[in-house]
């Protein structure tokens, strides 16, 4: 997936998942109230196309290599969604609420690369930026900072940078409650006809999350767009997930109605 190979044994995947597990699931008791439904998401139906043979030979824009050379989480599905989401809709204004090392905010940049347009901007929130030198200069003018946890007064902040965002992507602490918050601040500060897209879907907390605003919103279900997702096979010992695998991975949309 990322042209850095990362050397770690099956015995620290799982460590690492364990540990998450103990942070995430046993440790936050989510107090925001749960959707009745909770199988929602995994209900969805999956479609698989099949190309044919008359594919049309198009040239790709040589941007799309951040694909694979971001230092992003997301899994390769992800990335190529997207990539090719930012491509195909042009946003103009992009807000992504957790950065970390700024590899998905590299992705839109670069399908924004490949448009050729310069009008964008696009707005970070994270209270640990991780962006090193080269990410911030790849990101250039076109992006601006917003050091701290995701917050009405933050948010505010950012639309005051950028006016309401074509697209917003949900990717920073991934708790019920906060996964909830995330999606539900958001929602002012779309435009009408505006994306949120989510990511890691995948997670219990984040999918139920999801849930709970298609059930408590106006917002337009957009379904999975990337049901690709990362299982550590670590379950969850005790509570209300009890049983589960923990899983990352997966990219959601809801759209605001024009
Ligand atoms: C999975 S990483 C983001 C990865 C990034 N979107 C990418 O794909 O390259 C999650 C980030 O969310 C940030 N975060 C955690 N809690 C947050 C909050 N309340 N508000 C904003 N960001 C948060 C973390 O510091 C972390 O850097």
């Amino acid at each position: 997936m990322n042209s850095q190979s990362i050397n770690i044994s099956d015995e620290q995947v799982k460590q690492i998942a364990t540990e998450l597990v103990n942070r995430e699931y046993m440790q936050v008791t989510p107090t925001a109230e749960l959707p009745q439904q909770t199988n929602l998401l995994r209900e969805t139906p999956q479609t698989i196309h099949k190309l044919g043979k008359d594919v049309v030979n198009w040239v790709m824009p040589p941007e799309i290599s951040i694909v694979e050379q971001s230092p992003s989480l997301m899994t390769l599905a992800q990335r190529l969604f997207l990539w090719s989401f930012i491509y195909g809709t042009a946003p103009k204004r992009y807000l992504e609420i957790g950065t970390d090392a700024g590899g998905s905010a590299m992705i839109v940049m670069s399908a924004i690369k490949a448009l050729g347009v310069d009008d964008f901007h696009g707005v970070c929130i994270d209270p640990e930026l991780r962006l090193n030198q080269t990410t911030r200069d790849y990101l250039g003018e076109y992006f601006t900072y917003i050091q701290g946890k995701n917050s009405p007064e933050i948010m505010i902040e950012a639309a005051k940078i950028s006016g309401l965002f074509d697209l917003i992507l949900i990717d920073g602490d991934h708790t019920y409650d906060y996964a909830l918050m995330d999606i539900m601040m958001a929602i002012p500060y779309v435009c009408r006809g505006g994306y949120l897209l989510i990511d890691d879907a995948a997670h219990s907390q984040v999918r139920d999350a999801i849930s709970y605003v298609i059930e408590n919103s106006q917002l337009i279900d957009c379904g999975f767009m990337c049901r690709h997702s990362v299982s550590s096979e670590v379950k969850i010992p005790s509570g209300r997930w009890q049983g589960e695998e923990y899983r990352v991975g997966g990219l959601y949309l809801l759209r605001k109605p024009l």
